[in-house]
C-alpha cells in the first residue's frame, strides 16, 4: 500500500529539473481535493446545494459548491510557493498570486474546480480537473495571460478528482497515469489503479442525445453507426451518459469506450473548454493510449486564443475516435 505522497517522490526522478516543487504542488491539489470531498459526502446536511443566484463568465448559474470547490482549491494552490496563478471556469480572468510570496513559483495550474455541477443536487458523482504549465513568464513577476494561453503538448502534468462512490485521484506528468483512492477513514490516497490504459475498442458511447437534431452529419451517422445490430462487431454499443465529463471519462477509461460533446447548431464550438477541461483529459487519454480530438484536429496541437474557449470534444479509445472522425471527414 503507497501513498500518492510517497508515490510522487518515489517517482521525482522522472522530473531532473522539479526539485520537488511538482511533488508540493500535487500535495496541495491532494489537500483541497480532501476539503471539497468532506463537503460533498455531507451535502445534503450543510448549506452546500442549490445554486448562489450569480451567473459565471460561462454563461452558467454557480452553483454553491461550484465556488466552494473553486475558493479551497484556489487557497491551497497559493498557500504553497509553486505556483505563480490560477485560471479557473468559475472566474472571469486569471488569478495572479503575489509574486514577492516566493521567486520559484515555476507553474501555473487550469482547472475545473467542480465538473458536473448539475449533478450536485441529486447525489450522482462529479468531478476536479486540473492542468499544468511551466510559467512563461520570468519568475518573481506576476503571470501573464500568455502563461495560461499555452497548447495542450506543453502541460507537465494533469488530472481530476472524481468524487464517486469512492473518491479517486487521477493523474499524469507524462509518464502513464495512476490512480489513487481515498480510504475514507485515514484520509490519505493509496495507490489502487498504476499505469491505467484503455482499450484500444470499446462499445460505451456517452454523448447528450438530446441534441441529437442539432449534431453534425458525421456525428449522427457515427449514433446509427453504434446502434447498427450487428453482433460480429459488438452492435449495436451501449450509452452511457452521467452528465459528468469525469465520471463519463472515467468508466470509459477502465472499460473503453468513446465521449462526444460536438459542435451543436446552437453551439457551433460545442461546450466543453479547451483549457481547463479538453486538454487535462486529452493528456490524460492519450498516455492511457487512447485519443482526443476535436473531429478532425489533436486537441493538445490545438493553439489557445482565449481563457474560456470552447472545442467540439470526441475522446476516448482510438479506434472509436478514429471510427467517428472519418464519418466528420466525410459528411464535412
Ligand atoms: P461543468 O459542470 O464543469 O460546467 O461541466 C459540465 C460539462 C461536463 O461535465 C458534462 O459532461 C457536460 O457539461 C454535460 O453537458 P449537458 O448537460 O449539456 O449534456
Ligand atoms: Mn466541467
Ligand atoms: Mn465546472
Ligand atoms: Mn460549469
Amino acid at each position: 500500500m503507497i501513498t500518492l505522497g510517497e508515490y510522487i517522490i518515489e517517482k521525482q526522478h522522472q522530473f531532473p529539473d522539479a526539485t520537488g516543487e511538482l511533488t508540493q504542488l500535487l500535495g496541495a491539489i491532494r489537500l483541497a481535493a480532501k476539503v471539497v470531498n468532506r463537503e460533498i459526502n455531507k451535502a445534503g446536511l450543510v448549506d452546500i446545494i442549490g445554486a448562489t443566484g450569480v451567473e459565471n463568465v460561462q454563461g452558467e448559474v454557480q452553483q454553491k459548491l461550484d465556488l466552494y470547490a473553486n475558493e479551497k482549491f484556489k487557497a491551497a494552490l497559493e498557500a504553497r510557493g509553486e505556483v505563480c496563478g490560477v485560471a479557473s471556469e468559475e472566474e472571469d480572468e486569471f488569478v495572479s498570486f503575489d509574486s514577492s510570496r516566493s521567486i520559484d513559483s515555476k507553474y501555473v495550474v487550469l482547472m475545473d474546480p467542480l465538473d458536473g455541477s448539475s449533478n450536485i443536487d441529486v447525489n450522482v458523482s462529479v468531478g476536479t480537473i486540473f492542468s499544468i504549465y511551466k510559467r512563461i513568464s520570468p519568475c518573481g513577476t506576476p503571470a501573464v495571460l500568455e502563461d495560461f494561453l499555452q497548447p495542450g503538448y506543453r502541460q507537465v502534468a494533469a488530472g481530476y478528482v472524481v468524487y464517486g462512490s469512492s473518491t479517486m485521484l487521477v493523474y499524469t506528468t507524462g509518464h502513464g497515469v495512476h490512480g489513487f483512492t481515498c480510504d475514507p477513514s485515514l484520509g490519505v490516497f493509496y495507490l489502487s489503479h498504476e499505469n491505467m490504459t484503455i482499450p484500444d475498442d470499446g462499445v460505451i458511447y456517452s454523448i447528450n442525445e438530446g441534441n441529437y437534431l442539432k449534431f453534425p452529419t458525421g456525428v449522427k451517422k457515427y449514433l446509427k453507426y453504434c446502434q447498427e445490430i450487428e453482433p460480429e462487431t459488438n452492435r449495436p454499443y451501449t450509452s452511457r451518459y452521467i452528465g459528468s465529463l469525469v465520471s463519463d471519462f472515467h468508466r470509459n477509461l477502465l472499460k473503453g469506450g468513446i465521449y462526444i460533446y460536438p459542435s451543436t447548431a446552437s453551439a457551433p464550438e460545442g461546450k466543453l473548454r479547451l483549457l481547463y477541461e479538453c486538454n487535462p483529459m486529452a493528456f490524460l487519454i492519450e498516455q492511457a493510449g487512447g485519443k482526443a480530438s476535436d473531429g478532425f484536429t489533436r486537441i493538445m496541437d490545438i493553439e489557445p486564443e482565449e481563457l474560456h474557449q470552447r472545442v467540439p470534444f470526441f475522446c476516448g479509445s482510438t479506434h472509436m475516435v478514429e471510427t467517428v472522425e472519418g464519418m466528420m471527414r466525410e459528411y464535412s
